[in-house]
């Protein structure tokens, strides 16, 4: 029989190597490989009692309530709330404000469904500290500082509430494993599949929490990525100390979907208003531009800003923050190759209001524009905003999807629209078709 091998593990990333290693080869982290060893040697087939298989129609399916809280921001981005028997993990920086989301949001889910909040991180005493902090009366919810994973799926089966909530699955931990730390890729696997069960054969809803790495990956991501029905992740926004909630995984309902907060003194708050609060920052200056994504289901208005300066001799500089910085430096090629501007020589610095990082191509108009502006010292009009695509023979090409976008870009009053010359849209805007790169040019027409 095959000799059965350990192998190690990186808590980081799942990276496998036969032998340890300091440093991670593919995420770099230090020290970060645990031995794992195979449970049992692979045995050859046994008789089992067989399964029943059934047909579509033999399949019984119930009409699920989705479960909703009234916090807009988070029902939205969960898909229209939380459906029964829904495996989902919130995970962010240490600090970011996972508990005190779920605390808010199992008061909210508390008024109608029954609630178990299990606080493995933190002890009772500071749980109710926050609720008193954020005004929370909590009184439907049942709180619990145990951490050991058995006894809380035997409790959650003996109760069977609707919806129980982890904060945080990295210290829960399984008796038989207690001689290690909890939060190793392999206990971190175990819990999270036994969770899953809990929740798909029971259809209690699991919201657990889990922290990110200092890389910004969740410890023993891929493991749980793959076993979870939804993933989000909170994020702080650096303009107006607003916290976004993203869908980056949703079996349930959009992605790249995002909801905002503001944490206050009494925690989060709800901001249904960004696109309102980024337009009263705006102003006609040199290398900005309006750009609008679709964030999920949601259109953003962003504002992004260039400044192009002549750089000194050597390799120019580019910092871009708020975009792949590969999109920028292509598009000054592209500007480059056919308008024939020296981007090459000039120090690019890049910035997207609100670290939105925006993966839309929609935006490539918008980035050629704010760096032409900048260049030209050449401000556009303040109410304008530009959505196309560039390709790489200098095309202005048409963007799909655009629906949204116009009905916010007309909600908020903006005049000008440049788009491709061919883009299918019906506004109000005053618009400004272009077919090629070439025709960018007669916007600075002093320059
Ligand atoms: P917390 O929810 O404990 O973060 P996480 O669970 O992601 O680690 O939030 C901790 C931070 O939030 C801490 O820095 C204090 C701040 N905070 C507020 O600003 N206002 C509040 O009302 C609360 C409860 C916390
Ligand atoms: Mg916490």
């Amino acid at each position: 029989m095959a000799k059965v091998k350990s192998r190690y593990v990186c808590s980081g990333c799942t990276y496998q190597v036969p032998k340890w290693v300091g440093c991670c080869p593919a995420c770099q982290e230090w020290d970060s490989f645990i031995l794992e060893s195979p449970s049992s040697a692979p045995q050859s087939h046994k008789a089992h009692s067989l399964t029943t298989l059934l047909t579509l129609q033999e399949i019984k399916t119930s009409e699920h309530r989705r479960m909703t809280t009234g916090i807009k921001e988070w029902d939205r981005v969960l898909g229209g709330g939380v459906l029964p028997g829904a495996f989902l993990i919130v995970t962010g920086d240490p600090g970011i404000g996972k508990s005190t989301l779920l605390l808010q949001v199992a008061e909210k889910l508390a008024a109608h469904q029954t609630v178990f909040y299990f606080s493995s991180e933190e002890s009772l005493q500071q749980v109710k500290n926050r609720a008193d902090r954020l005004g929370l009366v909590a009184d439907g919810i049942r709180f619990s500082d145990q951490a050991q994973l058995d006894n809380i799926i035997d409790t959650v089966l003996e109760h069977k509430p609707h919806i129980v909530i982890l904060d945080s699955i990295q210290n829960c931990y399984r008796e038989a494993d207690s001689k290690t730390i909890p939060g190793t890729v392999g206990q971190l696997r175990e819990a999270a599949h036994l969770l899953m069960r809990l929740a798909k054969e029971h259809g209690i809803a699991v919201i657990i929490t889990g922290h990110i790495t200092k890389e910004g990956l969740m410890a023993g991501p891929k493991v749980l990525e793959h076993m979870v029905d939804g993933v989000f992740y909170l994020q702080a926004e650096d303009r107006w100390q607003t916290r976004i909630l993203r869908s980056v995984k949703n079996r349930f309902g959009e992605v790249h979907e995002v909801g905002f907060f503001e944490m206050g003194s009494a925690g989060f708050t709800e901001l249904t208003n960004v696109n309102q609060q980024l337009l009263q920052q705006i102003a006609a200056v040199p290398g900005s531009m309006l750009i609008c994504s679709l964030e999920g289901s949601r259109p953003l208005l962003c504002e992004v800003q260039a400044l192009c300066i002549q750089s000194r001799p050597g390799i120019a500089q580019r910092v871009v923050t708020g975009l792949e910085q590969k999109r920028v430096v292509l598009i000054a090629a592209i500007l480059e190759k056919y308008l024939g501007i020296a981007f090459s020589a000039q120090d690019i610095f890049f910035k997207v209001s609100g670290g939105l990082w925006s993966k839309d191509s929609a935006t490539d108009l918008g980035i050629a524009l704010a760096l032409l502006s900048s260049y030209f010292q050449k401000p556009l009009p303040v109410k304008s905003v530009a959505m196309a695509e560039l390709s790489l023979t200098g095309q202005v090409k048409a963007v799909n999807n655009v629906g949204p976008c116009i009905k916010e870009v007309e909600k908020f009053g903006l005049e000008h629209l440049y788009c491709a010359y061919d883009q299918k849209l019906a506004t109000s805007c005053k618009r400004h078709g272009f077919k090629s790169v070439y025709e960018l040019l007669s916007l600075f027409p002093e320059a």
